[in-house]
């Protein structure tokens, strides 16, 4: 069902609350903000507001402070990097909720915008304590969460707080339900599926929901070596997680009964210890040597899976084929963010790592759709009910 946005409400005049996800790469000595594309996806809806006249008020979490004023992580310097990115004031408030806040709203014009501090200083906020999400919505008369990021958590500035005014999305949430929402309810055919990262535990979620869907799994990274070593092959010294061998032998089972592929990797860099100086050479996936570590794909590898998806007409990417932040084992997820960014066909990226390795090459313009969540787009993609969705009116 589709949800309403804030395009469905008359906004103009009103205090509306917008919960965004401004978590961002922050480093917590210097007080600087280390990548603002969370910062820029939210500034349509911002901007939106802003031009129809609305009293934008603005609220995110920063890491983890559990409850408590933790200094480095106050919002000062997201309040002043967005500010610039406006070219506007945007009225930074020390506290989250209480009579500074309510005046510092109260003294403001149609089209300003005002920013509250991190909303997880406030013990009720992760707690979705009512009374907190009730002193939240009395800030408002509109609710809009544009937060897609922070989605999966029930927390009261993403679920509480909705219960309590209308609620709809934001632009940058709607974005991420349609393209994401396509990938899992009506994707255009073929589909291929690159899944990589450490570990299959916790992609496997999304390999099952997508079964039946995707015509082709393209699989690499850590979790490459658990699929291979449950097939019979050998993987030297690879870390091989022992407990889901069973899992991934169903998987590989039950695609093949529906006719989907699934690809392995045919080649590798192995490395001879877990470290970036490490002594390499690419093997064929059969010669893997004993006591070495597979820690990336190879290049006949990336070559087949580009291969694979360049017909594709849609391709969903989450997880590096590698350990790509040590140089010597990034050049398969590289290869792969540039052959994604070649398919002509409907680009989905997520995940942290991946959306990084996208951006390192530069190629995030030639994707259609980059997702700013982490968690919260593995758990949309496993076909989970995201509580900050479902609180948004249909
Ligand atoms: C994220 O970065 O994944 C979101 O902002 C959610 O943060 P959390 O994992 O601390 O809830």
């Amino acid at each position: 069902m589709r949800k309403k946005t804030v395009r469905d409400l008359d906004v103009g005049g009103k205090r509306v609350l917008v919960r965004v996800d401004f978590n961002v790469p922050f480093d917590r000595k210097t007080h600087t903000i280390l990548d603002d594309t969370r910062i820029r996806a939210a500034l349509p809806t911002i901007e939106y507001l802003i031009g129809q006249g609305a009293y934008t008020i603005l609220c995110s979490h920063l890491g983890r402070p559990d409850g408590k004023v933790v200094e480095d992580l106050r919002l000062g310097p997201v309040a002043l990097h967005l500010a610039g990115l406006l070219k506007r004031d945007v009225t930074y408030c020390l506290e989250v909720v209480g009579p500074e806040v309510e005046e510092a709203i109260r003294l403001r014009r149609p089209g300003d915008v005002v920013m509250l501090e991190n909303i997880r200083f406030s013990p009720g906020e992760e707690d979705n304590a009512p009374a907190f999400a009730k002193q939240l919505a009395d800030l408002a008369e509109v609710y809009v969460n544009d937060a897609f990021g922070t989605a999966h958590r029930a927390h009261a500035s993403t679920e509480g707080v909705a219960r309590y005014l209308p609620a709809v999305a934001g632009f940058l949430m709607e974005k991420e339900l349609e393209f994401l929402g396509r990938v899992v309810a009506s994707p255009e055919h073929p589909m291929a599926v690159i899944i990589g990262g450490a570990k299959v535990s916790s992609k496997i979620g999304v390999l099952r929901n997508l079964l039946g869907k995707a015509d082709r799994f393209l699989i690499g990274g850590g979790m490459a070596n658990t699929f291979l070593a449950a097939q019979g092959k050998n993987v030297g010294a690879s870390t091989v997680e022992q407990d889901v061998l069973a899992t991934a032998r169903e998987f590989l089972e039950q695609a093949r009964q529906q006719g989907a592929r699934v690809l392995l990797p045919i080649d590798a860099v192995v490395a001879d210890r877990f470290a970036p100086d490490a002594a390499t050479q690419t093997v064929d996936i059969d010669a893997v040597p004993e006591g070495w570590l597979v820690l990336d794909i190879g290049p006949k590898t990336a070559s087949l899976y580009a291969q694979e998806i360049i017909d594709c007409a849609t391709v969903l990417w989450n997880g590096p084929m590698g350990v790509f932040e040590m140089p010597a084992f990034a050049e398969g997820t590289h290869a792969v963010a540039r052959a994604v960014a070649d398919v002509q066909g409907t680009t989905v990226v997520g995940g942290g790592e991946t959306v990084a390795a996208v951006a390192e090459q530069g190629l995030e313009d030639q994707i259609d759709h980059v997702s700013t969540g982490g968690g919260a787009s593995l758990e949309y993609l496993e076909g989970q009910e995201l509580p900050g969705v479902a609180a948004l009116l249909e």
